[in-house]
């Protein structure tokens, strides 16, 4: 009773980029339906499988908003959507239709609230990338982006690697470092340095955002450029050895703060810091990059 006089937003922004996010969206439109919010999803980073169609349960099913970015797994320009509920909400207790009110409040808030001019080159963009998320080669893209997360989920637990979650449902896995001496802003910064790009990422437990203990890998970008799970058990191969490179040096400068650490393998690096940079090129450059032909 208490509940169905308020009206709210529920933000759902760290389901949409957490490793199992769908029983957790059920979990929330339950409890937000029965006090009456408004259930807002943000699948910025799982737009591309959402439009692929390889999620288990799309955000669409539950959300009354959902917003995304363009520029991640969409694989479209710098840009964002924003989709809203329209038509028959239900009705009132005496009968009456409720329809939803969101429209013309989202299309005030974006212009004249906060955005001046059309991007015109970026809704050209965006127009294609649409049009190629609707295409039987993206749908096939996005089950291969699952596929090959999976794999290197698996590998990633067979080398004893702790994964938050357990595992995956979508495009990324998140490490947990926790019990390995080392942390995410350490082989985040080494992995960078072997030209692998991945992010530093909270666990839960965590205290410090700049010095987190989990790495999230992805697997959409080296999807594009052809690799299926043979190829991401080899991407764990090199993970590995960069994780190993980290605690390592950690371990010669057992008092060295992360900015010293970071002064250590930029202007000292070990040899197997080079080696392993050498490796990822060579072997990174058998996979053509997307637009190259020759
Ligand atoms: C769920 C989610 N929404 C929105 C954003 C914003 O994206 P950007 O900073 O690329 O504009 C991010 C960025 O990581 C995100 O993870």
């Amino acid at each position: 009773m208490f509940y169905s006089k308020l009206r709210f937003i529920v933000y759902l922004r760290h389901i949409a980029d957490t490793p199992l996010p769908h029983t957790l969206y059920l979990l929330f439109s339950c409890s937000v339906y029965q006090c009456g919010a408004i259930l807002l999803a943000d699948m910025a980073h799982i737009s591309g499988l959402v439009a692929g169609g390889v999620v288990p349960v799309s955000p669409f099913k539950y959300a009354d908003v959902i917003t995304t970015t363009t520029h991640k797994s969409l694989r479209g320009p710098r840009g964002a959507l924003i989709f809203f509920r329209r038509g028959l909400k239900g009705t009132d207790k005496k009968g009456n239709n409720i329809m939803y009110d969101y429209e013309d409040k989202i299309n005030q808030a974006v212009f004249p609230g906060l955005q001046g001019g059309p991007h015109n080159h970026t809704i050209t963009a965006l127009a294609i990338a649409l049009k190629a998320a609707g295409s039987p080669e993206f749908k096939a893209y996005q089950e291969q982006v699952i596929k090959n997360s999976a794999a290197m989920a698996d590998a990633l637990q067979s080398k004893g690697y702790t994964l938050v979650s357990g595992g995956t449902e979508n495009h990324l896995v998140l490490i947990d470092l926790r019990d390995k001496d080392v942390d995410g802003a350490r082989v985040e910064r080494v992995l960078e340095l072997a030209d692998i790009n991945c992010n530093k990422n909270t666990v839960p437990g965590d205290k410090s955002a700049l010095q987190p203990h989990g790495l999230r890998v992805g697997a959409p970008a080296m999807t594009t450029r052809g690799l299926v799970e043979s190829d991401f058990k080899q991407v764990v191969e090199f993970v590995d050895r960069g994780i190993k490179i980290a605690q390592d040096v950690k371990k010669s400068n057992p008092t060295h703060k992360l900015k010293d650490f970071k002064d250590t393998v930029l202007n000292n690096p070990p040899p197997a810091l080079a080696a392993l940079k050498k490796e990822v090129q060579d072997w990174a450059a058998k996979f053509p990059m997307p637009g190259q032909f020759w």
